[in-house]
Order: structure tokens, then C-alpha cells, then sequence
């Protein structure tokens, strides 16, 4: 399914660990990034994952035909400030979005915040950032794409969608795969060199929520309600509550209406 040569010439990865199909390319990658011995950037990749995980306690089922891999990445803290990682995983979704409109409409490709990739609204893509035990410069952003990978007919079709399932057409996911990479590979040093500030505004373009009413749960079990009115610079979602603006900076979307 992939060729592994063409991904080594990839500007942006250094060592590649394929596998046919393992539990979770997260997992492998946590395990290899805090083995020490390892070129970064790292690729894990699989053709199938069998105990592929979600944000949160979700699971994220993927038969073939998906694309399904981690990065293990590395950054100082004077490059990229601990309270800046979040970031990442936003600009890996910016890459997933700006990757995915060079195959089908870029209009209809847009982010759920802080990081779902929607195709008309359903969820074509995910991103899961962990960091590794240990280590407090390295860490790990698994992505996931439905490619070739048919959810239409199925119980999932109302809220998640695939590539073949919008157009019809397979495709070579090593070059969906090289795409997502190269485009990755500029917004990391972009990230790295300027900041968060070009991310904001390629996200902001895509973002679903914006002026949608949603109610976001934040870790501490704790709701807040409001208008959504995007992202600031640092990739925090601004809501707009009877109480005043409010920039949160993580939680989960529940649920949102026009
Ligand atoms: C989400 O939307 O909740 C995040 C989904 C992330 C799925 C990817 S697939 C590759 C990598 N390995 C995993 O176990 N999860 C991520």
C-alpha cells in the first residue's frame, strides 16, 4: 500500500517505523519516542490499527484503506514554550485541511476546534497530540484521515465521511500521506520560527465553529455557553458569553447550532 521510499524522501521525516498494522501508531511512537535511541522527526505508520484511540476516552476505529500515523516531534522550550504545545496539534489539523483541498473542495474542508477535520460538516480527520513520560521536549501527534475507507451505509455516516465517499475516487495514500507531510513540514517551522500568528489566520478561514452557539465542557467538568467569534493568536477559542469575551484553551465542543 505504501511505498516506503518515496516516504523516506519526505523533507520532513528522518526515520520511518512501518508497520502492516499494529494496536495504535500513538502508542508505538510513545513507546519509541521514550526509548531515547531515535532519528526525529520519527514516522510511525500502519496500514490497519486495531486499538486506534480518540481524544479523550474515544476510540478511533480504522479499517484499510485509512491513513493512520504518529509523528514524534522534538522542540526546546526556548523554541516552543511548553504552554505553546497545544498549538501543534492545531497547526497539524491546519495541515490536514490545507492537504485535503488539494484533492476535493476546499471550500467545504473546515476545523472543528481544536482539532477535527470536517468535510461539509462531517468529520473526515483527527488528531490526537500526547506527550511522552519522561521527556519534556519531545512528544507525539497521531493523525488520522479516512481515505479510501468507505463510512457511508454505515452507523457512523451521519456524523463522520471519507474522501471516497465524497467524490468516489481511490487514492495512493502514500501520496495523501506525502502531502500531509509536506504540508506539516512548513507549518512546524513556521511555528518554530514565527510563531503561532500564520497558523491563527489559515485556521481562522477554516474555522466551523465560528459565530455558531456552542457549549464547550472544559476538563474540570465545568460548561461555558456563548457565540463562538474564532480563535485568538494563541489558538485559544474565543466565546462570546452574556458575561464577556472568554478564551478557552481547551475543552470539548458538545454541541453547537447556527
Ligand atoms: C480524535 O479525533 O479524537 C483523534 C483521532 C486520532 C486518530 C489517530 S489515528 C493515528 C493515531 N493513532 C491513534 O491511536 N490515534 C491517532
Amino acid at each position: 500500500v505504501f511505498d516506503l521510499s518515496r516516504i523516506a524522501g519526505s523533507e520532513l521525516v528522518a526515520q520511518i517505523d512501518f508497520h502492516e498494522s499494529l494496536g495504535s501508531t500513538n502508542d508505538r511512537a510513545l513507546e519509541i519516542g521514550a526509548s531515547g535511541d531515535v532519528k526525529l522527526p520519527l514516522l510511525v505508520l500502519a496500514e490497519r490499527q486495531t486499538a486506534g484511540r480518540g481524544r479523550g476516552a474515544n476510540r478511533w476505529l480504522t479499517s484499510g484503506g485509512a491513513l493512520t500515523f504518529s509523528l514524534v516531534l522534538e522542540a526546546s522550550e526556548e523554541l516552543l514554550p511548553m504552554r505553546n504545545r497545544p498549538q501543534v496539534a492545531l497547526v497539524a489539523g491546519v495541515a490536514v485541511a490545507e492537504a485535503l483541498s488539494n484533492y476535493l473542495s476546499p471550500h467545504l474542508v473546515q476545523l472543528k476546534w481544536p482539532n477535527d477535520v470536517l468535510l461539509g460538516g462531517r468529520k473526515i480527520g483527527g488528531i490526537l497530540s500526547e506527550s511522552i513520560p519522561g521527556w519534556t521536549n519531545r512528544f507525539v501527534v497521531g493523525i488520522g484521515i479516512n481515505v479510501n475507507n468507505r463510512i457511508r451505509g454505515s452507523e457512523l455516516a451521519g456524523m463522520a465521511t471519507s474522501m471516497i465517499d465524497q467524490d468516489g475516487v481511490e487514492r495512493g495514500l502514500t501520496s495523501v500521506l506525502m502531502t500531509v507531510l509536506d504540508e506539516f513540514d512548513r507549518g512546524w517551522s513556521e511555528l518554530l520560527k514565527q510563531g503561532f500568528g500564520p497558523a491563527a489566520k489559515d485556521y481562522r478561514e477554516r474555522c466551523f465553529l465560528t459565530e455558531k452557539f456552542i457549549s464547550v465542557a472544559q476538563h474540570d467538568g465545568s460548561r461555558v455557553g456563548g457565540m463562538c467569534r474564532g480563535i485568538d493568536d494563541y489558538g485559544g477559542l474565543i466565546l462570546r458569553t452574556p458575561s464577556g469575551d472568554q478564551a478557552l484553551i481547551s475543552g470539548s465542543v458538545e454541541e453547537w447550532k447556527d
